[in-house]
């Protein structure tokens, strides 16, 4: 990568977090080149309020230039074999890799998560592209046999064609390669907007695609303001296939418009996990899985246990030691080693976690840690554990996306699978419990993507990652995320006689 130091308003340290990237440019990448715009917009970082630099302000023109750039390159490169698209895909996760020091100071710049998480990211993010670099290889088709003497049946796995896809500041470089790497492993060519909050992690990886030899047109990044660039992706019928990360209020409205010229969509929206601990559970363990599940990505992320149910037996024990362990999290700027929870995105996102935590409040529940803005001001969140929580506190019904444990005791598994499934969500949930019948029935009975029993973490690149109701349509990662990006098409085969 090149070294691109250059004059912006940001301090030395944010600029330092780019060095090596070449993106201070402000730039986007359209069909193989770097292309700037009348207007740009600001990027900041989070934890500084600081502007790390601009990126163009692109619309409808640029995302349609790109269409047709993504069109153009489709018949070339999904006329490679899958391993020829996989040589790259590897070549590009290891740049990734290769650059991951610098990689994970540039994503905490603009998102704000710690350096050390970030790199974890990076990690997540890169895996997506060697899992599907070797995955593509395996988009088989089928032989059924003939439902007439003379006839021969195949049905060949064909790539859906041009991807429009739209992804979201929590995880500026995991979301896009859990889209991009399975798309360009089944021969699709891809239009990217990242979140304009974040779009400096799309660029990088912009940047290192090219260097992996992705030829032009196959991966484009349109920067700017969300209305113009996902008018066009849901609407312009050379899209043919549409993929979103973000809010489930945006997703239904962005897969209306899809509708339009029915198109493929896969939607990732939002969660509201239910985390059940039982009286049979091993407390520590049940404990580490809320600490992971909470306070990653300070809580901003789509998996976060949002309602934590308690039996009443181990609930004083739940309670102290998980108020304790989130009370000991070292909030900071996540640039300095030594933090492990970053500030909150912005004033938007701090002030829906205020509010919950005040209606929490309001209603009866004591913080026992935490409980608004930490003494760090602007939009550091102070780990947060609230006890007693209302079980029709707004925490409940809304994803809180933010650092706190609200912590709500139940009495029976009866109880505690209706407290679960009462929300339209169904991305992740969680329970902790050592008896091995209630756990099959939990997985039978929780209306979830993705369960974690005994386990904090649902994510890798080898499982498939998704909701069930409001929380989604379709699986990213593992074989599955493979399938969304294939067409079936059915081939028959007539007057074969013997
Ligand atoms: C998300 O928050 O959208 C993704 C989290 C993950 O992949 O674990």
């Amino acid at each position: 990568m090149a070294t691109a130091i250059s004059a912006s308003p940001g301090s030395e340290r944010d600029r330092l977090a780019l060095v090596r990237t070449d993106l201070l440019r402000s730039s986007a990448w359209i069909d193989g080149a770097w292309i700037a715009g009348d207007r740009t917009i600001e990027v900041r970082n989070p934890a500084t309020g600081g502007v790390l630099g601009t990126v163009p302000d692109l619309g409808a023109e640029e995302t349609r230039r790109a269409v047709a750039a993504a069109e153009r390159a489709l018949p070339e490169w999904k006329a490679r074999t899958a391993r020829e698209r996989g040589v790259i895909l590897m070549r590009w996760h290891a740049l990734v890799i290769a650059h991951i020091v610098d990689l994970a100071r540039l994503l905490t710049a603009e998102q704000g998560k710690p350096v050390a998480e970030a790199r974890g990211e990076i990690g997540y993010g890169a895996s997506f592209l060697e899992w599907f670099a070797e995955e593509g290889k395996r988009a088989y088709g089928e032989i059924i046999p003939g439902h007439q003497r003379d006839k021969r049946l195949i049905v060949l796995a064909e790539p859906v064609g041009v991807v429009g896809a739209i992804t979201p500041w929590n995880f500026p470089m995991a979301m896009i390669t859990r889209k991009v790497a399975p798309a360009l492993a089944a021969g699709c060519t891809v239009v990217l907007k990242p979140s304009e909050l974040t779009p400096y992690s799309a660029l990088a990886l912009a940047v290192l695609a090219e260097e992996a030899g992705v030829p032009a047109g196959v991966f484009n990044v349109v920067t700017g303001a969300p209305h113009a660039i996902g008018e066009v992706l849901t609407t312009d019928p050379r899209v043919r296939k549409f993929t979103f990360t973000g809010s489930t209020a945006v997703g239904k409205l962005l897969a209306a418009r899809c509708m339009s010229t029915v198109k493929r969509v896969s939607l990732e929206l939002g969660g509201n996990a239910p985390f059940l601990v039982f009286d049979d559970a091993d407390v520590a363990a049940a404990v580490d899985g809320i600490m992971t599940s909470k306070f990653r990505n300070a809580g901003q992320t789509c998996v976060s246990a949002n309602r934590i149910y308690v039996q009443r037996g181990v609930y004083d024990a739940v309670a102290e030691r998980l108020a304790t362990r989130a009370g000991a999290l070292r909030v900071g700027d996540g640039l300095t080693g030594a933090t492990d929870h970053g500030p909150l995105i912005n004033d938007a996102a701090f002030a829906k976690v205020a509010r919950h935590v005040d209606d929490a409040l309001a209603a009866g529940a004591r913080a026992l840690t935490g409980g608004g803005r930490h003494a760090l001001g602007g939009t550091f969140f102070a780990p947060t554990v609230l006890a007693d929580v209302r079980a029709d506190a707004v925490l409940t019904r809304e994803e809180t996306f933010g650092p706190v444990a609200a912590l709500i005791p139940f009495d029976t598994e009866a109880e505690a699978i209706a407290l679960a499934n009462a929300s339209p969500a169904g991305l992740a949930a969680y329970a902790y419990t050592n008896d091995l019948a209630r756990s099959w029935r939990l997985a039978h009975a929780i209306d979830v993507g993705m369960l974690g029993l005994n386990s904090g973490m649902v994510s890798s690149e080898v499982a498939p990652f998704g909701g069930t109701k409001e929380s989604g349509i379709g699986r990213e990662g593992s074989r599955h995320g493979l399938d969304e990006f294939l067409e079936r098409r059915l081939v028959v085969i007539g007057g074969v006689t013997s």
